[in-house]
């Protein structure tokens, strides 16, 4: 049996063909009634009319409720009104599985479709979202393989923090206390030892409770890690795996980004090659647009959201200072109040989606650091034992992935870019 978008062509005017799917749109006008049929590939109208289906079909068709699944059987044909331009005259309609009072109708609250994210899902919005997300993970996985990297995966269950201990979830576990991870990055640096490149694509949690358009507490993180490679090296890798995947989603989700609203044309202008910039002179900038900021100032959402507003391409922020980030990150050996790391931020407001940078590697370097940052080195003695064996220059980055998908969508908040967001107040559905 074809999808509706297959059947929407002029090879099969005039062609007996059949269609399953949900009942999206009904009305009756005269003595016919007019459903329009959604599957997943798109909608089409079907016209049906006793004289065409016979008395059972036609009852059936009069009293079927929005979001019943349907079959229909009949001939196709070109109609401009019809939405996609085709219709299909039925010659036979038949319930699968009825529905009656479907409760998501015309302008209800965010808060009810949140609670009806179940059924919300199949709301075309939702759709074209999920495709969208689809394809980025697809891409990502695509980008990896085409450069040589392995996939591997990391335990959820943790021991010690990545990412500072203010947003561990703690689990219990056995009598003993353990965390939920925030990040595979530990892991993955145990892995290069072997594979030299590596990526994993895995939830990540943080008990985040400040409610932005981009904190979730349960998020979709693609990392990656390199043997050998500096923090250049790693934004040039970024560089092309992000243009990878927005040019996989302008060719595959055009029909997706139009109903979005989304303009391809500017997604287009945000192909590589990417801005780079250093921290210091975003303060500038911050400061130029009002913001209340100074040198040593941490980056949160309201800023970030200033400043990209200014920027005309995605952008690399290096040279944060050391005060502001996780130990593990490598001092610039000519500076070394600055690390060698970087953050990607998108444009038009929507701010950091990857972090990433140089990882210290030398054994003294990186206790020296867990001694500045109070942690204990026994938590650590794993992370630290790379350094004791064989250890290497390497560098690595986290993407959002949610947020990747709520900008190249041009979302308004991140819960859109996710089927079942988690924030400081919703686990349900
Ligand atoms: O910048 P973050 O905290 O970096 C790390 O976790 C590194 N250990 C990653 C690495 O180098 N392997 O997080 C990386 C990215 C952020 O840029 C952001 O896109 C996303 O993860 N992220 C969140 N997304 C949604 N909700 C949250 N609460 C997020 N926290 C981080
Ligand atoms: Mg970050």
């Amino acid at each position: 049996m074809k999808k509706i978008a297959e059947l929407q062509k002029d090879e099969w005017v005039d062609k007996e063909e059949e269609i399953r799917g949900w009942v999206y749109r009904w009305r009756e006008s005269g003595k016919i009634v007019f459903i329009v049929v959604r599957d997943s590939t798109g909608i089409m109208q079907t016209v049906i009319s006793q004289e065409n289906v016979g008395e059972e079909d036609f009852k059936a068709s009069k009293s079927v409720g929005i979001e019943a699944s349907v079959y229909v059987r009949g001939t196709v044909r070109k109609d401009e009104r019809a939405p996609g331009g085709y219709e299909l005259l039925a010659k036979e309609f038949k319930v699968i599985g009825p529905s009656q009072n479907f409760p998501i109708t015309k302008d209800k609250s965010d808060e009810f479709l949140l609670d009806h994210r179940h059924l919300w899902l199949r709301s075309r919005e939702m759709t074209s979202i999920l495709k969208i997300r689809s394809t980025v993970f697809e891409k990502l996985h695509e980008y990896f393989r085409k450069e040589g990297y392995y996939e591997v995966q990391a335990p959820m269950f943790v021991s010690s923090s990545v990412e500072g201990g203010s947003t561990l979830f703690e689990v219990p576990y056995f009598g003993r206390k353990v965390y939920l991870t925030q990040s595979s990055q530990f892991y993955l640096e145990t892995f290069i030892f072997s594979l030299e490149n590596v990526y994993t694509i895995a939830p990540s949690f943080r008990a985040e409770k400040s409610r932005t358009r981009r904190h979730l507490t349960e998020f979709w993180h693609c990392e990656a890690e390199s043997a050998w490679m500096h923090n250049d090296d790693m934004m040039k890798f970024e560089e092309g795996m992000i243009g990878h995947v927005i040019q996989g989603v302008i060719e595959k989700n055009k029909q997706d980004l139009i109903y979005l609203k989304r303009d391809i044309n500017k997604l287009e202008s945000f192909l590589p090659p990417f801005n780079r910039m250093e921290y210091r002179d975003v303060i500038e900038l911050g400061k130029k647009l009002g913001l209340n900021l100074e040198y040593g100032s941490d980056l949160g959402a309201d800023e970030e959201n200033v400043i990209t507003k200014e920027f005309s391409k995605p952008t690399f922020i290096t040279h944060f200072p050391k005060s502001i980030k996780p130990f593990y990150h490598r001092p610039d050996p000519e500076n070394p109040d600055v690390v060698l790391n970087h953050d990607l931020l998108a444009p038009e407001g929507y701010g950091e989606i990857i972090g990433g940078g140089e990882r210290i590697y030398d054994l003294n370097e990186l206790l020296k650091r867990i001694e500045e940052e109070h942690l204990n080195p026994e938590d650590y003695y794993w992370y630290i034992d790379l350094r004791k064996y064989g250890s290497v220059p390497h560098s690595g980055f986290g993407l959002g992935i949610d947020r990747f998908v709520w900008w190249i969508a041009g979302l308004d908040h991140i819960k859109y870019a996710v089927p079942y967001p988690r924030n400081i107040r919703r686990v349900i559905p």
